[in-house]
């Protein structure tokens, strides 16, 4: 594999081998999550924000235990594009954790959710540009595959299409605060790539 071109989403590779077409979904899946947040009100922007706050919580954690440690032993100049990487996500997981204490309908809600916004779509495109990019051209098939079903293990605490009716209130409680999703996401992750929690 050697090109190099920035990958967009709807490449058409599969997901479930290719933990970079994974994460471009995941990206526009989050950008379709913000419209939806964006465009309803009451219930359905509760609802909405609730499956923004998982997938983003788990997506970024997959990361940082995925495809952060890989680009930094196996990219060129890794050490730094992944350090700034880590200094965003742990900049938009404190955002989405102060956010997360609002109520969706609090007049600070929408002002602070469009700057958490242009932060995290600005991260994915340095993601996209200076580690994706380079992880495809340059990595083997099984790394690429292994890295994917680990990623699939974080996923799977993130349902990103809403449930038939809007989520009970209760199983919103049983999920807990950001910080105990980005605890459990961590343990699956470390689990599916055989590491102990
Ligand atoms: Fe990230
Ligand atoms: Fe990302």
């Amino acid at each position: 594999m050697s090109e190099l071109h920035t990958p967009h989403a709807g490449d058409d590779r599969a997901p479930d081998i290719d933990v970079v077409a994974l994460l471009m979904r995941q990206h526009g899946d989050i950008r379709n999550l913000f419209d939806e947040v964006e465009a309803t009100t009451g219930d359905e922007r509760r609802d909405a924000f609730r499956r923004l706050v998982r997938l983003l919580a788990v997506h970024e954690t997959a990361e940082e235990e995925v495809v952060h440690p890989f680009a930094r032993r196996n990219l060129a100049g890794g050490e730094r594009v992944v350090e700034d990487r880590l200094a965003e996500e742990k900049a938009a997981k404190e955002a989405l954790s102060a956010l997360d204490d609002l109520d969706t309908d609090d007049p600070a809600f929408m002002p602070r959710l469009l700057q958490l916004r242009a932060d995290v779509q600005e991260h994915a495109r340095a993601e996209e540009r200076y580690e994706f990019t380079h992880i495809r051209g340059g990595t083997g098939v099984t790394d690429l595959a292994a890295m994917a079903k680990a990623v699939k293990a974080a996923e799977a605490m993130a349902p990103t299409r809403p449930h038939p009716g809007v989520e009970s209130a209760a199983a919103n409680m049983a999920l807990g605060p950001v910080a105990a999703l980005v605890d459990r996401t961590r343990d699956a992750v470390r689990k599916a790539m055989g590491k102990d929690g």
